[in-house]
């Protein structure tokens, strides 16, 4: 998955000390609302990667199916009837239409809404009703495109990418993070999502760095030993540390897997959230919040609500970069060596993919 020249290793590995030896600088504006570049993010960033899409209790049983539209790739996952996970673009191989339209459901047979073609549970094109006598019909070169699928602690992910490294391989230190600091049991409790005018990677910015706190975020400021913040770099993401003043509820481990996939794990529960492209000036936010059997719901409830509300601050803040990304008078900014390191390997990594497909 590391793009040519430079491996992904080599890449974070130079990431500190580069900012040591120069000032570096973000990313060109124009890149956060050109639709070519977007494409080439599609392409080279979101086929790429391991992408969370959702629980698995949604397809516990034969049957059961979850769609999703990361970057705007529609497909889902289904259960079979062997109890296998299969995932494939949710695309027709007739006229393009969706096979299925709802979030999320359950159906006996994979059956096309629009002129009735029916698809096996592996994807294999089934029936064919009254097409005609069509000479060489290549049943066998119709079936639906496959996707890569695993899941890790009941949350399911994709990739596009038939060579896709292991999941849990992709996720590296996060396993461990998570396992560390997780509750041992949790329930579901709540999936929250809101939409946000920006680019993703506005988004993501925001998300990869803590020198916005004390201005932005005053309830989180007072309750951080803020300047003891800091973002490790792994090799494709970034583990945060933040920690707390006194008895205040905050996380235990936190961090980001490049491009879009972000946890947030502490004793008292446990969060998964994405940051996901919605056309090259929209982002689709999705958190899921789990609740351990010792948390009552009235905390849940607080802690949810304090969640939120520096979401809703990050969410006012970056469509008014977002304005300014476009406005055509600003270029680029020096990033922060003691604060932005985790911006800067974001912008490189990008810049490796986008570089190496254009
Ligand atoms: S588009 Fe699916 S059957 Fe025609
Ligand atoms: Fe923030």
């Amino acid at each position: 998955m590391a793009s040519a020249g430079r491996s992904a290793n080599d890449l974070v590995g130079g990431i500190n000390e580069r900012m040591e030896a120069a000032t570096v600088w973000a990313l060109p504006a124009r890149w956060y609302a050109d639709p070519d570049i977007y494409q080439i993010e599609r392409r080279s960033i979101f086929s790429r990667h391991w992408l969370w899409i959702g629980r698995e209790g949604d397809v516990a049983e034969p049957g059961q199916y979850i769609t999703a539209a990361p970057a705007e790739f529609p497909l889902f996952v289904r259960r079979s009837e062997d109890g296998a996970l299969h995932g494939f673009h949710n695309v027709c191989r007739h006229r393009a239409s969706k096979l299925l339209t709802e979030p999320s459901g359950r159906c006996r047979t994979l059956e096309c809404p629009y002129h009735g073609w029916r698809y096996r549970s592996d994807g294999a094109l089934d029936h064919v009703p009254l097409f005609g006598e069509a000479p060489n019909f290549p049943t066998d070169e119709l079936s639906l495109f496959p996707i890569s699928v695993d899941v890790w602690r009941g949350q399911v992910f994709v990739c596009l990418d038939p060579e896709a490294q292991p999941l849990i391989k992709w996720l590296g230190p996060i396993e461990d993070a998570v396992e560390r600091t997780a509750p041992a049991r949790a329930d579901f409790g709540r999936r929250l999502e809101f939409l946000v005018d920006c680019n993703w990677k506005t988004y993501v910015d925001n998300y990869q760095e803590g020198y916005h706190i004390p201005p932005l975020h005053p309830g989180l400021h007072r309750d951080l030993d803020w300047k003891r913040y800091r973002v490790i770099n792994f090799e494709g993401g970034s583990l945060h540390e933040a920690p707390t003043k006194g008895s205040s509820n905050h996380p235990g481990a936190f961090g980001w897997r490049f491009p879009h996939f972000a946890f947030n794990s502490y004793p008292d529960g446990l969060s998964f959230m994405r940051m996901e492209p919605v056309g090259p000036r929209q982002t689709r936010l999705v958190y899921d919040y789990w609740r351990p059997d010792s948390v009552s719901m009235e905390d849940f409830e607080a802690t949810l609500e304090y969640g939120v509300q520096v979401s809703k601050e990050d969410q006012w803040i970056t469509p008014i970069i977002q304005e300014n990304l476009e406005a055509g008078v600003y270029d680029a900014g020096p990033l922060s060596p003691l604060h932005e390191n985790g911006v800067f390997y974001f912008h490189e990594m990008v810049r490796e993919a986008v570089g190496s497909a254009a």
